[in-house]
């Protein structure tokens, strides 16, 4: 008969210790990391094409070197040049001030074509408080003129930039 040496058996107690340190591995093991996701792009106000207004920075809170004060007729615009690698929705989140009372609506166009009339730009309380405005709307690929047009004689608000994020998608 063969006698199993009872000193050589791994103790209940080493067992038990060996299965919870297992145990708590898996439950505090970090998640697969998910893809990368694009990063976003921002577009100076400042560097894009303006028609009918001016660059300016006489209001704090404005990344990049200043923003884009628009002249307060309607038609006034900035124009960005958006490149995407593939065509796809994404997200445009315009940060702006509006310092009035009123709103300053503007319609967003991609390549001459309207994909948001009449967007509200809210007031911001005041010239130095900068809020953002998003507009889902599909890229093509390639480069895209995006364009924030006034629609309205008191012009556009205050505009810092435009940050376009393909990952934000929300398009179906
Ligand atoms: C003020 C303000 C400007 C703004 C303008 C407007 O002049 O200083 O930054 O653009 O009002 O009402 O559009
Ligand atoms: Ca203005």
């Amino acid at each position: 008969m063969h006698v199993i040496p009872t000193g050589r058996r791994p103790r209940r107690g080493v067992l038990t210790a060996a299965l919870g340190g297992l145990l708590l591995s898996l439950l505090t093991a970090s998640p697969p990391s998910s893809a990368a996701a694009a990063a976003a792009s921002d577009h100076q106000a400042e560097t894009a094409t303006i028609s009918q207004g001016t660059v300016a920075s006489n209001h704090s809170g404005y990344t990049g070197s200043g923003f884009v004060d628009y002249t307060n007729v309607t038609g006034s615009y900035v124009e960005f040049t958006v490149s995407a690698g593939a065509a796809g929705g994404a997200s445009l989140a315009f940060r702006y001030a509006n310092g009035t009372g009123a709103d300053r609506p503007m319609d967003i166009s991609i390549g001459g074509r309207v994909v948001a009339p009449n967007v509200s730009f809210p007031p911001t309380a005041n010239w130095t408080t900068w809020a953002t405005k998003t507009v889902n709307a599909d890229l093509a690929a390639g480069g895209n003129k995006v364009r924030a047009t006034a629609t309205t004689p008191s012009g556009g608000p205050n505009l810092d930039k435009l940050t376009v994020d393909a990952a934000a998608d929300t398009q179906a």
